[in-house]
């Protein structure tokens, strides 16, 4: 089995869509193996979005995912769960994020998109590493 890193944001609890976005998940055939309503600091924020410090929009993305409690998740499946739960995502961008995925139904804007997915093998290891150390 296969695990990846998801995040309900901010947004997505604050207007009640967690269940909607696990019930997707859940849907398609992926199964949670842990999950906890959790307020991330500003030092796991940088830390798990190291890989955009310095950008434009990097301030407002760590304030944007600190700033109310999100939903942090490990769900598991098939080979490469990482990229069926991307695919369920849809784009970064909702405006440009087709129907039938959880962007292209539910957001409208870049900065409150609903949703982190991990983006590679890697990217899935190191980030439910930060989130969920004892999961190993
Ligand atoms: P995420 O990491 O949150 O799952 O989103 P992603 O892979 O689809 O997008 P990524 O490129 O990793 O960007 C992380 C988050 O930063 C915001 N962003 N804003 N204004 C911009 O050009 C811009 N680009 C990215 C988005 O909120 C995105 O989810
Ligand atoms: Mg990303």
């Amino acid at each position: 089995m296969n695990r990846t890193l998801v995040i309900c944001k901010p947004d997505a609890v604050e207007r009640r869509l967690v269940g909607e976005i696990v019930g997707r998940l859940e849907g398609k055939g992926l199964r949670l193996v842990a999950g906890e309503l959790r307020l991330v600091d500003a030092a796991t924020a940088s830390e798990h979005y190291a890989e955009h410090a310095g950008k434009p929009f990097y301030g407002e993305l760590v304030s944007f995912i600190t700033r109310s409690p999100a939903f942090v998740a490990v769900v598991e499946g098939p080979e490469d769960t990482w990229k069926i739960v991307r695919t369920l995502m849809g784009p970064t961008n909702p405006a440009e994020a087709p129907p039938g995925t959880i962007r292209g139904d539910l957001a409208t804007e870049m900065g409150e998109n609903l949703i982190h997915g991990s983006d590679a093998a890697e990217s899935a290891a190191r980030e439910i590493g930060i989130f969920f150390p004892d999961l190993g």
